[in-house]
């Protein structure tokens, strides 16, 4: 008796302001699932907690109501819940319990799907990086230390949700065991073992199902488990469940990922699907009594660093997961959504929920700047960032670093020709040499070395290692951050090919949280300034004032604005480089200027009114430190070639060993000016050309370019890249691509008071046959820049 009573104020304790429910009882019948023993369908979205700010997740919820769901599918992310290994956090947007009492409170069922792995396009598949410290282990495998922590986690999830299930009372109806387990391998004595961890926690009435594709369910099937499909809008439906129909014909049918939309990589287009085959693809569903999950139903956003990368390859995940949902990113209803509330209607026999009115307006924000700045090296230097100063390579995870940024320093021999370096960065490597930046080696274009100019003894080598997030798909999610392999760099010296693997690394680990990047500005030193005395680990920095790459853009910007009234926006990032931005304290995500996503959603429900704080850690260094907020986020917008100097030492061409096509002198002034190659055609993919001098003593400048085919026709631009400059003066956006795009008022120019000779060197595309150059100077009075002495090569 003291016993229940006990349980009973427990229970109540629980289920907080919600009254206690009468338990119900949810089962598999014969050709369909049995709600109290009637028959039921369920109509389930998918909505990730951690992806929407705790006070949205009622709206949310009835959002997905008013769309006629009767259910809600979670994903629980281990990895947000136990950041530390053995630290468990249930609390604020992580309060999953409450998530729950919140959709049971609005009549909604809930499907739970606590992994270990989930995938999501989430951080490692939702695995704690931590668990990469014992670098042998075998995840999603019967590896003793994996499946102990599995089943801790689970246990403490279990202490969250087991008072929530249906037998108790709770909205909790099915929890899925594992996921996809398919696609990564065939291992029924591990999956089996999830299946008892999950059985030992919620009982044996719970149902448990798992979730596979069509072509693959059988490899991992558990006799006593419900077996469902996931498949995309479009599917043929029917050819879906052909082989389940045939292993298990008295099972009722479930697709438990139908495809609403898709995500989006860094790098590639903004992903759509029409709202005609997802609208249809459910009907069907609906008309012949199978129960689906929309996946997603409301994809909302991969805050701080959570967002995951695909592979094969490497392809980093944006940090919008709008996924082209029917309720976009920021909470508010869609064509889609429109479509798909009309058909869903048909299916239901009351009137559907009125859609709600969303919990805050949209506001915009004028431009501001971001007028403070602290080098990365004051994150270097100042707390929490872990040092070490002798000794070999190191991941993150050997320097315990789960996300973040971290710099490799060493010393070089004496190299007296170019060299390359390599060596597997993951993910974003930038490397200099005594401070200056020579090239970056980017994983996602699946880089692993760079030519390094000659170098001399003593010279300091500085690699600058980003992690973007880690892959979250296939056997690749064992994904190791900071540089994973050896370094080596290898020259060729009087013909012979010298290999050397440098030693002595100090290595700095540089977190990437809130509580570091507001402390980069406590600690502000000028490490430009090399009169200044710095800490720079300890010693004097020895660079030259003027080779400061590393310390003089690369960091953190911090800036304010003012707000009368609160509300949703979109903070745009597009004049910035790569990095993280946090507004108040809360991490906003990832941004990178190559796009597609150019802005990052801000919620009202995290500014307040009066002054707001910004601060963007740029990695590469912005164009413009400036911002601002949209009413409507830019999720499609590549800008691929932007950042780009074309400096990287290795595009640049030995010319001692070519000889010119032509050498010669233009005339001074205004206006086009043409020239052939005295020996005829000559046949090559580049075009390089070499400014001897020119007539004013000033920085080269070209306005347009062409190159003459055989026929001494203009051969097309389309497929031109620069290949290669010298010097390129990028403030007021003068890149050597200027000479192609059309506009003669814009041009190539090189940076004032650098040396002649300039090369720029074009790539056509594709051999072509050449006859002679065309070439424009600037348009102005004058002709600033105009080209004296020069040389081209066409190889
Ligand atoms: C699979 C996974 C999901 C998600 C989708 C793609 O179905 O189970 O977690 O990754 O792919 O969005
Ligand atoms: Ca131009």
């Amino acid at each position: 008796m003291k016993k229940l009573f006990r349980f009973l104020i427990l229970s109540a304790f629980l289920l907080g302001s919600v009254s206690m429910q009468a338990a119900g009882t949810f089962t598999v019948g014969s050709k369909t699932f049995l709600l109290n023993g009637e028959p039921f369908i369920v109509k389930a979205a998918e909505v990730h907690y951690p992806r929407i700010p705790r006070p949205y997740w009622e709206h949310r919820i009835k959002m997905c109501k008013a769309l006629g769901m009767n259910s809600v599918c979670i994903y629980i992310f281990w990895n947000i819940h136990e950041q530390k290994e053995g630290e468990f956090n249930f609390t604020d947007n992580n309060d999953v319990a409450e998530f729950c009492r919140i959709a049971q409170k609005n009549g909604m069922y809930v499907i739970v799907r606590p992994g270990p792995y989930v995938c999501a396009e989430w951080e490692m598949g939702g695995l704690p990086w931590w668990l990469l410290k014992k670098k042998d282990i075998k995840l999603r495998e019967r590896d003793p230390y994996f499946m102990e922590r599995v089943k801790i986690f689970e246990k403490k999830v279990g202490e969250q949700l087991r008072p929530l299930t249906i037998q108790n009372g709770g909205p909790i109806i099915m929890m899925q065991v594992e996921n996809e387990y398919g696609s990564y391998g065939e291992d029924k004595p591990y999956v089996s073992e999830i299946r008892d961890c999950l059985r030992s926690i919620y009982g044996k009435e719970l149902a448990l199902f798992q979730c596979d594709w069509s072509s693959n369910f059988e490899k991992n099937g558990l006799d006593d488990l419900t077996w469902t499909m996931n498949f995309g809008t479009g599917a043929n439906i029917d050819e879906q469940f052909r082989r389940l129909g045939e292993v298990r014909p008295d099972a009722p049918k479930m697709c438990s990922e139908f495809w609403s939309g898709w995500f989006d990589k860094w790098g590639a287009q903004h992903e759509i699907r029409p709202a005609k085959d997802m609208v249809e693809g459910m009907d069907e569903m609906l008309s012949k009594g199978i129960s689906f999950s929309l996946y997603m139903t409301h994809g909302g956003t991969s805050f701080g660093h959570w967002a995951g990368a695909n592979s094969p390859g490497f392809a980093p995940d944006v940090t919008s997961y709008d996924y082209d949902a029917p309720i976009n990113e920021w909470g508010l209803p869609t064509a889609k959504f429109w479509e798909l509330r009309k058909m869903m209607q048909k299916y239901s026999d009351k009137k559907l929920p009125s859609v709600p009115k969303p919990p805050m307006p949209i506001i915009t924000i004028p431009k501001f700047e971001l007028k403070e700045f602290s080098s990365i090296f004051n994150g270097f230097d100042g707390m929490g960032s872990s040092i070490q100063k002798e000794g070999g390579l190191k991941t993150f995870e050997e320097m315990d670093l789960g996300w973040g940024t971290m710099c490799y320093f060493t010393t070089l021999p004496e190299i007296s020709e170019p060299s390359v370096i390599s060596a597997d960065f993951h993910d974003f490597a930038q490397i200099f040499i005594n401070g200056k930046y020579i090239g970056k080696i980017d994983r996602v274009k699946n880089e692993k070395s760079l030519t390094l100019p000659p170098v001399k003894k003593g010279d300091e080598l500085e690699i600058l290692v980003e992690a973007m997030g880690r892959i979250n798909f296939g056997r690749a999610i064992k994904d190791f951050k900071g540089i994973v392999s050896e370094v080596t760099l290898t020259a060729t010296i009087d013909h012979i090919e010298t290999t050397w693997k440098p030693q002595g690394w100090i290595k700095v680990a540089l977190p990437d949280s809130y509580e570091k990047a507001a402390d980069a500005f406590v600690h502000n030193f000028d490490y430009t300034k090399p009169e200044k005395e710095g800490q720079r680990l300890g010693k004097k920095p020895q660079w030259n004032a003027d080779g400061l790459d590393l310390v003089s853009k690369r960091g953190y910007y911090r800036g304010y604005f003012n707000l009368k009234k609160v509300g949703d926006t979109f903070l745009n990032f597009e004049t910035w480089g790569k990095g993280q931005v946090w507004v108040n304290g809360h991490a906003l995500g990832r941004i990178w200027s190559i796009g597609p996503q150019q802005t990052l959603y801000v919620p009202g429900c995290w500014l307040k009114k009066g002054q707001n704080e910004v601060i963007v850690l740029d990695i590469v260094g912005p164009e413009q430190a400036v911002t601002w907020g949209q009413a409507e986020p830019e999720l499609n917008k590549l800008q691929l070639e932007k950042t780009g100097k074309h400096n990287n030492p290795g595009d640049k061409p030995d010319l001692n060993s070519k000889s010119p096509v032509i050498e010669g002198e233009f005339k001074a002034g205004n206006g086009w000016q043409k020239v052939l190659f005295k020996s005829g055609t000559k046949k090559g993919r580049y075009l390089a050309i070499e400014v001897q001098s020119t007539w004013a003593n000033d920085a080269v400048a070209i306005a347009e370019f062409y190159v003459l085919g055989g026929e001494q026709e203009r051969i097309s631009r389309e497929p031109w890249t620069v290949k290669y400059a010298t010097s390129e003066e990028d403030n007021g956006n003068h890149l050597g691509d200027k000479v192609f795009d059309l506009q003669e008022s814009t041009y190539w120019q090189t940076v004032k008071g650098t040396d002649l000779p300039h090369l720029l060197v074009i790539d056509l595309g594709s051999e072509q046959q050449v006859r002679g150059i065309e070439y424009l100077p600037r348009a102005e009075q004058g002709a600033p820049g105009s080209i004296k002495n020069f040389r081209a090569f066409v190889y």
